[in-house]
């Protein structure tokens, strides 16, 4: 637990229990150039989340909501870790957060939890932030008694994260794209040689959309359960509004209450892909605003 924690709370705590249902961030660190981890105060999403579930998040009033997987807990401390890429305006928003700020709402835990395997040899694999997803699902099936290996990957060394969290739960393979730390070359490569080796009976992978994709092409000649976790735009999280829909077998499912997590072999990834775009154009002008807002001084800059 990060060292300023405890001062944090007891500072809270101070102040009366009203606040404890305020969603103050309690911690913050950057774990890559654009990746940041966030420990915040959440006391009854942190006491029933289970592997694979998420939240959506609204910074303040006006904000936009979006999904983030609790990727850790910490009950004693009444806390969930979100780990945020700041791809655009919500989630710099977010990583500019200092300790002792508030994020208005959270609402959770969110969708289905995932289908820990109950013995043999799991792989779980994590491609950028989606290292951090899939460590909640390590974490459940450690506990279980799973084996698990972890295949992980960045562009380069500063880009690899949570690697000492998921030591502690068994062995990981780092990937980098140029080789400057561990092995070189892509998370893929990595995982099939590993399928090669034999004994892998499940796989977990979550990254983007191109990598869960291709991992689920490797699994499916060789027969390997494969689950990837799916995201695509996430409104309300409750099913309602019809804009997480992707395509299961043919089936139309809502990724916020039928998933997130899925069948890799069965999923419509050029679907998936071709909605992800939907929103670029408005995405794009949302990110220019929030830019020039920061230059002059309306907002606060990513890691001010
Ligand atoms: P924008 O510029 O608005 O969008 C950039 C891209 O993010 C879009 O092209 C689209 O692909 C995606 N996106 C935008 N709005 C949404 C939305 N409302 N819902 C889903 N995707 C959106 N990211 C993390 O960094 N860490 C996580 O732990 C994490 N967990 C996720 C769990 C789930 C179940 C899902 C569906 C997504 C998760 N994401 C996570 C992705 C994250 O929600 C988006 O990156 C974020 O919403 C982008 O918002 P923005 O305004 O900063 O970027
Ligand atoms: Fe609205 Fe899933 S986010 S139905
Ligand atoms: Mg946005």
């Amino acid at each position: 637990m990060p060292s300023s924690q405890p001062k944090v709370l007891r500072w809270l705590l101070a102040r009366g229990a009203a606040l404890q249902f305020m969603h103050t961030v309690l911690s913050k660190r950057k774990l890559s150039p654009n990746v940041t981890r966030l420990d915040v105060l959440a006391e009854r999403i942190a006491a029933i989340r289970l592997p694979g579930q998420f939240v959506i998040v609204r910074r303040g009033d006006g904000a936009e909501r979006i999904p983030l997987t609790i990727a850790d807990s910490d009950e004693k401390a009444g806390s969930i870790t979100l780990v945020i890429q700041a791809v655009g305006k919500s989630t710099r928003e977010l990583v500019a957060l200092d300790p002792g700020e508030v994020i208005q709402d959270i609402s959770g835990p969110l969708g289905k939890p995932t289908e820990l395997a109950e013995a043999g040899h799991a792989l779980c694999i994590g491609g950028g932030v989606g290292t951090a997803v899939v460590h909640p699902i390590a974490q459940g099936l450690f506990r279980r008694g799973v084996r698990v290996t972890s295949v992980i990957g960045g562009r380069s060394k500063e880009w690899v994260i949570f690697e000492e969290e998921l030591r502690r739960l068994g062995e990981v393979v780092v990937c980098t794209d140029d080789g400057s730390y561990g092995r070189k070359g892509f998370v893929t490569d990595a995982a099939k040689d590993l399928f090669a080796a034999g004994g892998v009976n499940v796989v977990y992978a979550i990254g983007p959309v191109p990598m869960m994709r291709a991992v689920a092409g490797l699994t499916r000649p060789l027969g390997i359960h494969t689950i990837v976790s799916l995201n695509p735009v996430m409104v309300d999280g409750t099913g309602m509004c019809g804009g997480c829909r992707v395509s299961i077998g043919g089936e139309t499912k809502f990724a916020c209450v039928d998933g997130p997590e899925f069948d890799g072999h069965k999923v419509d990834f050029d679907l998936l892909w071709d909605r992800l775009g939907t929103y670029r154009k408005h995405e794009e002008h949302s990110l220019t605003r929030h830019e020039e807002a920061c230059r002059i001084g309306l907002q606060k800059p990513e890691g001010y």
